[in-house]
């Protein structure tokens, strides 16, 4: 077995089976599945490496509340003013690590295999005026996030879907997002995720994204009712 193969494999069973509520959820597809846009490589790192690294850590900053492993993650990071002040920034970063790379990872599939229904494609034109102005504007949104952070198609409170970015490991559900709303779509912009294949054109990797991209299940969250809010007692 090759050494990479190896201590994947050794990550994984560390990550299945370690302490903690919170597990690395496996890839919905194959290393190299979203090749040629990202390739294998990347995705081992990403995946088992920096995720695993934020389950993880968060595991770790749950350790004084252990209570906290039985809560819902998306309950956690929706109430991080909720929680004991001592752990609201390892769980902002930490939680908002493990959420955000799980919806990335979910929302992209094989070139080809999930293309978008005219009936998204209406929906994309009523918001944005095009489908082409809509993943322009997505694109400047991930060109003009400086650092590290996200860009995300949300789903706001009246229903009208937006392009937002967010720094960091932050996301729309926090509090303090600036713009709050139901996450449909999303590109992770940190260097990790693109920089062994496209270097610094961040553009060139917005751009490849459009090919991986898992239509039908943003169209199934687009549709999906919202979620009752539960207050978060611990
Ligand atoms: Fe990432």
């Amino acid at each position: 077995m090759k050494p990479l193969k190896s201590l994947t494999l050794l990550l994984l069973c560390f990550s299945l089976f370690s302490y903690g509520q919170f597990k690395l959820s496996p890839l919905p597809y194959n290393y190299n599945a979203l090749e040629p846009y990202i390739d294998s490589t990347t995705m081992h790192f990403h995946h088992d490496f920096h995720h695993a690294a934020y389950v993880n850590n968060l595991n770790k900053a749950l350790e004084k509340y252990p209570e906290l492993y039985k809560k819902d993650l998306e309950q956690l990071i929706k109430n991080i003013s909720k929680l004991p002040i001592d752990i609201q920034t390892a769980v902002r970063n930490n939680g908002g690590g493990v959420y955000n790379h799980n919806f990335y990872f979910n929302i992209m599939a094989p070139s080809g295999t999930q293309p978008m229904s005219t009936s998204l494609e209406k929906q994309l034109k009523e918001n944005f005026g095009s489908v082409d102005a809509f993943k322009a504007q997505f694109e400047r949104a991930a060109l003009g996030r400086f650092g590290s952070g996200w860009v995300w198609l949300i789903k706001d409170q009246s229903g009208k879907l937006r392009i937002i970015s967010t720094p960091n490991q932050d996301n729309p559900l926090m509090e303090n997002s600036e713009v709050k709303g139901i996450p449909v779509l999303t590109l992770d912009v940190w260097e990790h995720a693109y920089y062994l294949k496209y270097q610094y054109k961040r553009a060139a990797y917005a751009k490849a994204f459009w090919n991986i991209v898992n239509w039908n299940e943003v169209e199934r969250l687009i549709a999906k009712p919202p979620v009752v809010e539960i207050e978060l007692y611990y």
